[in-house]
């Protein structure tokens, strides 16, 4: 199976409550990893782009806590957009995909639980260097 095809929305728990709605997650039971470390994009200006890499080895899940954005993605071979807007949806990416976040809606904040610490040498930055690595053609 190609890297875009393992690409899937998870739909997560949903507790409803006329208090206010909640959402949990637990690493190896709703996403298919243990959750080494959470982060999120927030203060996103309009019209900015984040991503714009891939990477080696991590494994994420992409949740758009509030308001909406777009993740567009490429494996080399394919192109796939998914729009986030739910807080109970949560996007799986495998190993091995180029992403793009954009058209961010005003006060979106995106959460993402990773299966592994930071480490930059896991990063491809370079889209042609990437193409290059997995075999396919730039
Ligand atoms: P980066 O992953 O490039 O952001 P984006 O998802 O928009 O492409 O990270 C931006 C900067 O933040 C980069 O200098 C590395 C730093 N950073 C950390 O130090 N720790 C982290 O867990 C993450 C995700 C980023």
């Amino acid at each position: 199976m190609s890297p875009l095809d393992q690409v899937r929305i998870i739909q997560l728990p949903r507790v409803q409550d006329p208090r206010g709605n909640l959402t949990f997650v637990e690493g190896e039971q709703h996403v298919p990893f243990d959750i080494k470390r959470v982060y999120y994009l927030y203060d996103v200006p309009g019209g900015e782009t984040r991503g714009g890499h891939a990477h080696r080895d991590l494994e994420q899940v992409l949740i758009a806590a509030s308001g909406s954005f777009e993740v567009v993605l490429d494996d080399g071979r394919a192109r796939r957009t998914f729009l986030l807007n739910r807080p109970y949806h949560g996007l799986y990416l495998p190993r091995l995909i180029w992403r793009e976040l954009e058209n961010f809606s005003s006060g979106s904040v995106c959460l993402v639980l990773a299966s592994l610490r930071y480490d930059e040498a896991d990063y491809y930055r370079d889209y042609d260097e990437f193409i290059r690595d997995i075999g396919c053609q730039p």
